[in-house]
């Protein structure tokens, strides 16, 4: 296998409090460990600098998107692998995001954790929000999440860990051929 290594997209999507940021921080983790390039764009931090100033009207979203895939792209196709994680609730985006990147190079992860069990949680306070009005066009609630329909990856994070969760994207990965050994990429790193 060679050991150079491979640009691939691991972009996430799911409703907010999915927990998409809590898996691509493991993954970024474990990837780093391996002595593997990353880098993450992560919808939150996009918005407070290249997506600044930008709400979440479908054109405000679909920008923000289509702005996370050009950078993504650009560490794809130079072999840096990259991981987003926004809510990307539209297909047909994401859909657009997968056509500049690459088949081969984008993973489309559905982080599927449910309305229910997102607001439940509610750990950033914004569905009691959205409930009472306070916030409006929030996803789930008064505005459209679109669900994959043909993922490379679905994660059901009820009843298992943050870990599991990465688990079975290293599982994918590697079956993939998208990891060469970590030995290999520590070889491919220095
Ligand atoms: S996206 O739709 O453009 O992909 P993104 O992931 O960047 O969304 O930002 C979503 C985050 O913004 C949520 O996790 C939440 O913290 C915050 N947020 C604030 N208002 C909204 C809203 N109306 N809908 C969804 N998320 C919102």
């Amino acid at each position: 296998m060679s050991t150079e290594q491979k640009g691939f997209v691991l972009w996430f999507t799911g409703l907010s409090g999915a927990g998409k940021t809590t898996i691509a921080d493991i993954v970024e983790a474990r990837l780093r460990d391996r002595g593997s390039k990353i880098e993450v764009l992560d919808g939150d931090v996009v918005r407070t600098h290249l997506s600044k100033g930008l709400g979440f009207s479908r054109e405000d979203r679909d920008t923000n998107i289509a702005r996370i895939a050009f950078v993504a792209n650009l560490l794809a196709r130079n072999e840096v692998p990259v991981i987003t994680a926004a809510i990307s609730p539209y297909r047909e985006t994401r859909d657009a995001a997968r056509e500049l990147i690459g088949d081969d190079k984008f993973i489309e992860i559905h982080v599927a954790t449910s309305l229910e069990a997102c607001e439940a949680r509610d750990t950033k306070g914004l569905y009691a929000k959205a409930r009472s009005g306070e916030i409006k066009e929030f996803t789930g609630i008064s505005d459209p999440y679109e669900e994959p329909l043909n993922p490379e990856i679905t994660i059901q994070t009820e009843g298992s860990t943050a870990d599991e969760s990465a688990d079975e994207i290293f599982a994918y990965l590697e079956a993939n051929g998208f990891l060469t050994t970590a030995g290999e990429l520590e070889g491919a790193a220095a």
